[in-house]
C-alpha cells in the first residue's frame, strides 16, 4: 500500500489541479474539487511543491457532483465534470486573475459562459489510434483510452463515430484499415467530413472509405499523410457548394482546415471583437485604412473586419484555408479583403522592410497555441494603433502581452470565452492601444 496523506482541497489552479498544502508545501491533486477533504499519495515531489493522486475521497465538498461521463478520470480530455459547470466558470475566471496578477496591474476581465450548452458543443473530435483502441489519450499520456461517446461532441458526430466504429469491425478490412490509421477527425460544421491520419495506404483503406461513403456517414473523407500532405480519397468529394453560417456571414467548408470547435462561442468572440471596433470607430468617427489579420484561417475573423476597415489583408499558411477564404469573400460578396498564403514569419519580416508604403492602424491575430514568441517585437515594429490578440492558451498569451507592453501597448481589457466546457482550456480575446509615449 503506498503511503497516504490527508488533505483539504481550497481552491484550483491553472491546468485545473485541485490546491492544498501538507505541511505548507503546496499539492496539486487531479479530479479534486475545491472543498474535499482527501486521501491522496504524492505523485511527484519537487523542492517546493509537489503533486497527488486521489486515494479516497474522505469528505466530499458540497460542490462535488457525479461526472456524467464514465470515462471521467481516466480521459485526458475533460477536468471539471464533477463539479456544477457555474463553479466552473467561477474558477475559470478566478485562475486567469490570478496568472493575470502575476505580472500585470489589474483590469477588466469579463467571461462569456457557453450556459447551458455546457455538453455535446465540440463541432470537431481528434481521436487517436492504437490498435484496437479508437477514442483519447489517457491524462498526461499518449496511451489510447477507448472511447465509444464523447458528451463534448455534438450527437451527429458521436453518430459518426458509432457508424464507423461498426463499419470498422467487419471483414474484409477490420484489422488492416486500423492498422494503417493513426488518428481520425471527425467534424460536423455543416457538412460532415472525415479525415483519416494514414501511417501507410493499404488497398483496404480506399474500399473502406467507399463503404463509408455509401453508408453516408459522411459528405467528404480526406486522408492526411505523415508528411502533413492532405488529399481527397478518390471520387469523395461531395456537397461543395454548401456553406454554413457564422451570424451574417457564409463560409463554405468542403476542405480539411482549421475550425473553431464551438459555433455558438465562436460568435461570442465575433461579438467581441465587432464590439469593440464599433466603439473605436464610432469614437474616431472613421473607420480604420489597413487591418492585418496573421493567422487568418479561411475568414473567420476577417470577414467580420470588412465593414470596420477600407482594406483587410489576411495571412494564413494553409493553401487550403486561403483557397476556402477566397471562396467565403464571393459567397458574402466582399472585394475590400486579400487573402495572402505565407508564414506569418516571413510575412511581418517582409512587411517590416516595406514598412514606409504601407502601415496597418489595426492588427488582429489569432495564433495556434504555442503563441507568437520571438515575433512580438517584428509585429510591434509595425506600430498598429490597436492589437486584438485572440488565443487559446492563458500561459504563451501572458508571455506574450508581457512584450508587448514592453514594446510599448497598453492590455486595455481581456474578454476570456469558455469555448471548451468541462476542460480547464479558455479562449481569451486581448484588447491591446499603442501607448502614447510609443
Ligand atoms: C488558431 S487558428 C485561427 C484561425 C482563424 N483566425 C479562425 O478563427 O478560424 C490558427 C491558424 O494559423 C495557421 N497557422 C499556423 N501556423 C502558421 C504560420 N506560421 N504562419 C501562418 N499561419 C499559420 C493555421 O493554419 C490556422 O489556420
Amino acid at each position: 500500500m503506498p503511503e497516504t496523506e490527508t488533505i483539504h482541497i481550497d481552491s484550483l489552479a491553472y491546468g485545473g489541479w485541485g490546491v492544498g498544502r501538507i505541511n505548507s508545501k503546496v499539492v496539486f491533486v487531479g479530479y479534486a474539487v475545491p472543498g474535499d477533504v482527501l486521501k491522496i499519495e504524492i505523485s511527484d515531489e519537487h523542492k517546493n511543491y509537489a503533486f497527488g493522486r486521489i486515494v479516497e475521497i474522505t469528505e466530499p465538498s458540497p460542490k462535488r457532483i457525479k461526472a456524467v461521463c464514465p470515462h471521467f478520470g481516466v480521459c485526458g480530455g475533460c477536468g471539471y465534470l464533477n463539479m456544477p459547470y457555474e463553479e466552473e466558470i467561477y474558477w475559470k475566471t478566478e485562475i486567469f486573475k490570478n496568472e493575470f496578477k502575476k505580472n500585470f496591474t489589474p483590469i477588466e476581465i469579463k467571461i462569456s459562459s457557453a450556459g447551458e450548452d455546457y455538453l455535446n458543443y465540440r463541432q470537431k473530435i481528434g481521436l487517436k489510434i492504437y490498435p484496437p483502441h479508437i477514442g483519447f489519450y489517457k491524462k498526461l499520456t499518449h496511451r489510447v483510452t477507448d472511447i465509444e461517446y464523447c458528451y463534448l461532441a455534438k450527437e451527429s458526430i458521436n453518430g459518426m463515430l458509432k457508424e464507423l466504429r461498426s463499419l470498422l469491425s467487419k471483414k474484409p478490412w477490420k484489422d488492416a484499415v486500423l492498422n494503417s490509421l493513426s488518428s481520425i477527425t471527425l467534424t460536423d460544421a455543416g457538412l460532415k467530413n472525415i479525415i483519416f491520419g494514414v501511417k501507410n495506404n493499404p488497398p483496404e483503406l480506399n474500399n473502406f472509405s467507399k463503404e463509408v461513403m455509401k453508408s453516408k456517414t459522411a459528405d467528404n473523407i480526406f486522408f492526411e499523410f505523415p508528411d502533413k500532405k492532405i488529399v481527397t480519397a478518390q471520387n469523395t468529394l461531395k456537397r461543395s457548394n454548401d456553406y454554413f453560417t457564422v451570424k451574417d456571414k457564409k463560409f463554405s467548408y468542403d476542405l480539411p482546415t482549421f475550425i473553431q470547435v464551438n459555433k455558438k462561442q465562436n460568435e461570442n468572440i465575433i461579438n467581441a471583437v465587432t464590439e469593440y471596433l464599433k466603439n473605436i470607430t464610432a469614437q474616431t468617427g472613421h473607420n480604420f485604412l489597413n487591418a492585418l489579420d496573421l493567422y487568418c484561417g479561411y475568414g473567420n475573423i476577417t470577414l467580420f473586419l470588412s465593414r470596420f476597415a477600407a482594406n483587410i489583408t489576411g495571412v494564413e499558411s494553409s493553401g487550403f484555408s486561403v483557397k476556402l477564404g477566397e471562396k467565403n469573400l464571393a459567397l458574402n460578396g466582399i472585394d475590400n479583403i486579400k487573402f495572402i498564403k505565407s508564414d506569418v514569419a516571413d510575412f511581418v519580416s517582409a512587411a517590416n522592410i516595406k514598412r514606409n508604403k504601407k502601415t496597418y492602424d489595426l492588427l488582429v491575430l489569432d495564433p495556434p497555441r504555442a503563441g507568437v514568441k520571438g515575433l512580438v517585437p517584428k509585429i510591434a515594429e509595425l506600430c498598429p494603433e490597436y492589437v486584438i490578440y485572440v488565443s487559446c492558451d492563458t500561459m504563451t498569451l501572458l508571455r506574450d502581452l508581457k512584450v508587448f507592453v514592453e514594446t510599448g501597448y497598453i492590455v486595455e481589457k481581456i474578454n476570456l470565452v469558455d469555448m471548451f466546457p468541462r476542460t480547464f482550456h479558455l479562449e481569451h480575446i486581448a484588447f491591446l492601444k499603442m501607448s502614447p509615449n510609443k
